[in-house]
């Protein structure tokens, strides 16, 4: 079986995210604590990992039902040996009416100045670069493994050169960390063609101490950019987009705000996430995922994986961030963590 999917609440299956390691080289403060991700923590083990023929062969489930965007994350997905292999196989599937799909990466760009060229060679569209600071002091603190700007820099540079623009920059604002960083990327990446998106600090996963105080709302952040630039909002690119755009009146481009913590965006959700060793999340803030490895490996049939995931989509009402209080930081229900299944 295939065709198109609705969820419980009506949402289609359109996004496919693809984490392809639970490893990563930063150590982010909101995602990867050190005290957490130390050299005692378990990653999955080789033999867990979902191969590229397996991926591959999920991929082509997931287009069959109506996805036509496929994000490969991580960790950081540049880790993965021979990233480029996964993305050549990637880019041959088609949609049912014939189309390529946009076949996109999230990355911190520490690996993208080497990399950027053979992922382009491979059929990739464009990427998605993690930034939180200019200042390389604050930066380095961030990331906190010493990790130099000015080699992130260099690889959203080498991203457009190669033709994987127009490149969107994320920065996720953690109050009393990063905020003072707001107004200088926004200067920086005016006029420059860079999409440069404002993220909320969510309470993803069990580790990063989340606190509603340290979270930056985005009427905020646009406020303070307005101020200096002026802003109009203008519409989404389409439906269930996460990030709100804003354009500079005097020609600047644009930039996003992303709001998942003050402005909910399940409504019109089509993400799956599938992770490393190929569970299927049917939210950021799931607990459980649904394990399509098995499935794979037990010798089923591509119809048979169809009916399954056919099966779990009708069945999604997630919504957490709409469902989210400010009591989350206090409960303690497992939640995956962001290394894990990726942005
Ligand atoms: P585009 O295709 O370029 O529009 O990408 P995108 O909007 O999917 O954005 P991207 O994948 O770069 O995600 C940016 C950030 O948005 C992620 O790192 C998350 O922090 C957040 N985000 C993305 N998807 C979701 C989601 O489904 N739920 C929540 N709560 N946050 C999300
Ligand atoms: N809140 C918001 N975004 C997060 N990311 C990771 N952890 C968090 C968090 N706690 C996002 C970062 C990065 C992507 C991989 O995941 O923006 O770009
Ligand atoms: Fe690594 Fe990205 Fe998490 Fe930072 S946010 S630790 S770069 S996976
Ligand atoms: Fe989708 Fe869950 Fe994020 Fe809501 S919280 S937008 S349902 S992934």
């Amino acid at each position: 079986p295939s065709g198109l999917l609705a969820d419980s609440l009506g949402r289609p299956l359109r996004d496919l995210r693809i984490s392809v390691t639970d490893r990563c080289n930063f150590r982010c403060v909101y995602c990867m604590p050190k005290e957490v991700f130390d050299k005692d923590y378990r990653y999955l083990p080789h033999t867990d990992l979902l191969s590229f023929e397996e991926i591959t062969r999920l991929a082509s489930v997931f287009v069959a039902h109506g996805v036509d965007k496929v994000r490969l994350t991580g960790g950081e997905p540049l880790l993965r040996k021979n990233l480029e292999k996964l993305i050549a196989m990637l880019a041959e599937l088609k949609t049912p009416d014939g189309r390529a799909l946009d076949l996109t990466l999230t990355t911190n760009g520490s690996l993208l100045t080497k990399k950027a060229q053979a992922l382009k060679d491979a059929g990739l569209t464009r990427v998605s670069v993690s930034l939180d600071s200019l200042d390389d002091a604050t930066f380095r603190r961030m990331n906190d493994v010493d990790f130099p700007v000015t080699d992130v820099l260099a690889g959203i540079e080498a991203a457009e050169r190669v033709g994987l623009g127009p490149v969107k920059v994320n920065m996720v604002v953690k109050k009393g960390m990063n905020d003072g960083e707001i107004l200088p990327m926004a200067r920086h990446f005016h006029g420059s063609g860079v999409i440069l998106r404002f993220i909320e600090y969510m309470d993803v996963g069990a580790s990063n101490g989340w606190k509603m105080d340290e979270v930056m709302p985005s009427a905020d952040v646009v406020k303070r950019i307005d101020e200096a630039m002026p802003l109009e909002a203008i519409a989404p690119n389409y439906t269930g987009e996460t990030a709100e755009r804003w354009r500079y009146l005097d020609g600047g481009g644009e930039i996003g705000v992303i709001s998942s913590v003050t402005q909910a965006f399940c409504q019109d959700c089509t993400r799956a996430r599938l992770s490393t060793e190929g569970k299927l999340y049917t939210c950021l803030f799931a607990s459980q995922g649904h394990d399509l490895r098995a499935l794979l490996r037990g010798g089923h049939s591509d119809e048979e994986i169809s009916g399954a995931l056919a099966h779990l989509w009708q069945a999604r009402s997630d919504r957490y961030s709409e469902l989210r209080t400010s009591q989350t930081e206090a409960t303690a229900r497992r939640k995956i963590e962001m290394s894990y299944i990726g942005g």
